[in-house]
């Protein structure tokens, strides 16, 4: 039986939805695939258009064919001829090119005659589907030529995908661009770990049950774990991933959100302002550490050749596009504190890797372990271990980790697992994980998405760990076999405080 708080979405106000990078993998793998399981849902305005642009002159037939093709290919559901049409019939192809400013007043002109033909009211979103490079410019030009401004109650948004910033000072940076063109509440930073059904139901699973709260601070929580481990390998994503690294790729963003939303204190309200200012505040309280600590509380792996599952992986140095003498990490463990009166004391693991046996997704939280003094003169020899298990991928749903007696006539303990399967209680029309992202941008909620001083916070913690690591050079990167766990010294990283990896399956 289900109790479920029934909440009919309403539909968003109209809007006209401009795609920068039109031509692009994004788009073509999440955007339109998104946009289509919206419409399906009845969750797109009545009155919407979509604008295309591109760089280099195309013809509107030749990009709706080509988002076709993407959206078969790559739809999470069977595609509608009908409903298919209704979002890429209202396409518009629009050549714009930072580089050539003059294409953003064609641009501005182009969104004035449409919006008048097709009645969406003003209303702008302009999604940045393109690289990072390209989001100031971009941005400076729609600021420019008064795009982004917010006139007779419309309202103008700009999406910006991840990454955002390379370190502390480009983060920073990049804000301070953006901010001087938009206000902080038009700017919706992606980050699609918030787009995911689980990672979304932490805040209800702390904050809607009355028995979690109560324990979850250091009295009575060992330590959590947060583990983010992929089977994919860099593949043919050499140059961006040679100049990235695990660390950036996945810690101040995605493991940043899962760490922040385990941590932060309870938010005054359900909503964007509130939420936004604990997560931040959270992430501006872990420790800043020493470039000495740095190293000590971290590890950094590359994969050299093994077998993930069927597929033989090359020595990560051989894939293309990536120097032969590379010292970028492709698995990161880190160790971190939270400097506040609720997690003081409390360590969190953290790790990430490419081209390991499993792909996992899971926050474990560790409660601290019961006295053995009651069972000293019993068979009992150890008890197992407490551990709380927030599963996000590939099983997403939570697991309890708790003691029981063994049937029989001697007092015996044994650890057992009771478990709570997204899939056996709902049952959600597959997604490809953007539909909610794209649906709060199109209503002006911000709730799932990153505030300027979270980024910052987020890139103020791993600083350390970027300066440390780009010091030692190839000292201190360890090696580890494809399709391996990861490397033994993460191991031992834990194994340093009397602590363990808890066992994936
Ligand atoms: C992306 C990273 O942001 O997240 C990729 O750039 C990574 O390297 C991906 O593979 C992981 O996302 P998910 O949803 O598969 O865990």
């Amino acid at each position: 039986m289900t109790t479920a708080a029934r909440n009919t979405p309403r539909k968003p106000e109209p809007c006209c939805f401009v795609i920068f990078g039109a031509t692009g993998d994004l788009t073509h793998r999440l955007v339109i695939p998104a946009l289509y399981n919206l419409a399906e849902s009845g969750l797109l305005p009545e009155q919407f258009c979509l604008v295309g642009i591109v760089r280099k002159q195309m013809s509107e037939d030749d990009l709706r064919q080509s988002l076709m093709e993407g959206l078969k290919k790559h739809a999470t559901r069977p595609v509608k001829t009908e409903i298919a049409d209704k979002v890429l019939n209202c396409l518009t192809c629009v050549e714009a090119d930072p580089s050539d400013p003059s294409s953003f007043d064609t641009l501005s002109k182009a969104c004035e005659r449409l919006e008048t033909r097709t009645g969406t009211c003003g209303n702008r979103l302009f999604y940045l589907a393109v690289p990072p490079t390209a989001f100031a410019p971009i941005a400076e030009q729609l600021g420019r030529v008064g795009l982004l401004r917010e006139i007779n109650g419309t309202w103008r948004r700009l999406v910006v995908e991840k990454p955002f910033g390379t370190d502390l000072a480009s983060a920073r940076a990049l804000n301070a661009r953006l901010l001087k063109i938009a206000n902080e509440h038009q700017i919706y930073r992606i980050d699609h770990y918030l787009g995911k059904e689980t990672v979304q139901n932490i805040l209800v699973l702390r904050f809607a049950n009355g028995m979690f709260e109560p324990i979850w601070n250091r009295n009575h929580i060992d330590h959590i774990q947060i583990t983010v481990d992929e089977k994919l390998s860099v593949g043919h994503r050499g140059s961006f991933y040679d100049a990235t690294g695990a660390l950036r790729d996945m810690v101040p963003n995605h493991l940043f959100q899962l760490l922040s939303l385990v941590t932060m204190e309870p938010p005054r309200r359900f909503e964007a302002h509130a939420v936004r200012s604990e997560k931040a505040e959270v992430l501006a309280a872990i420790q800043t550490q020493t470039p000495e600590e740095a190293l000590r509380n971290s590890v950094r792996g590359q994969y050299y050749a093994g077998q993930v599952g069927d597929e033989a992986i090359v020595d990560y140095r051989n894939t293309p596009n990536v120097e032969p003498n590379s010292t970028t990490e492709t698995y990161a463990a880190l160790k971190l504190t939270i400097d506040n009166w609720r997690w003081a004391g409390v360590p969190f693991y953290l790790r990430t890797g490419k081209a390991l046996g499993l792909k996992r997704t899971e926050v474990a939280i560790k409660f601290k372990q019961a006295p053995f003094a009651m069972f000293r003169c019993t068979p009992v020899d150890q008890l197992s271990h407490n551990y709380l298990v927030i599963g996000i991928e590939p099983a997403e749903g939570i697991t309890m980790q708790f003691n029981t007696k063994v049937p029989g006539p001697t007092i015996s303990i044994d650890g057992v697992e009771m478990k709570f399967r997204y899939k056996d209680y709902f049952h959600a029309a597959p997604s490809t994980g953007y539909e909610t992202l794209i649906y709060d941008c199109m209503t002006g909620d911000n709730i799932l998405f990153q505030r300027a001083d979270g980024v910052e916070a987020g890139w103020q913690a791993v600083q350390p760990f970027l300066d440390a690591w780009k010091k030692a050079g190839a000292n201190g990167l360890v090696g580890y076999k494809a399709g391996s766990e990861g490397p033994r010294e993460a191991d031992k990283l834990l194994a340093r405080d009397g602590n363990q990896w808890r066992k994936l399956t």
